[in-house]
């Protein structure tokens, strides 16, 4: 059963499992300021989602890349949405900044 380290607790959850949903369910402050109301529920279109993932999860989907590709996100940078990411493995996740979640400073880590 994999498990998620994020923000200083370990979930366990089954393989497929919804990143964004696992990161809720448990308290998890997966978005930044009033992206925590404002946000499109899960449909791979604000971007407010946006998590740094370490470990197997599945290859980034079409919505994933699209919305990442634009402003304020870069495509080049390592981060994905949460809510378009299923957990396949171990992960380890980081939440950094920004309405999108899209800066530079460490909101939290997978320790806490
Ligand atoms: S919640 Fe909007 S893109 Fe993930």
């Amino acid at each position: 059963m994999p498990k998620v380290l994020a923000q200083g607790k370990k979930i366990k959850c089954i393989r497929g499992a919804k990143l964004s949903l696992i990161l809720q369910q448990n308290g998890i402050d997966l978005y930044n300021g009033s992206a925590r109301v404002i946000n499109c529920r899960g449909i791979g279109s604000c971007g407010t989602c946006a998590v740094k993932v370490e470990g197997e999860v599945s290859a980034a989907n079409w919505r994933d890349k699209a919305r990442r590709s634009l402003p304020p996100h870069s495509p080049t940078t390592d981060l994905r949405l949460a809510c378009q990411t299923e957990v396949l493995g171990d992960v380890k996740v980081t939440k950094f900044d920004g309405f999108w979640g899209q800066g530079s400073q460490i909101v939290w880590t997978p320790e806490g």
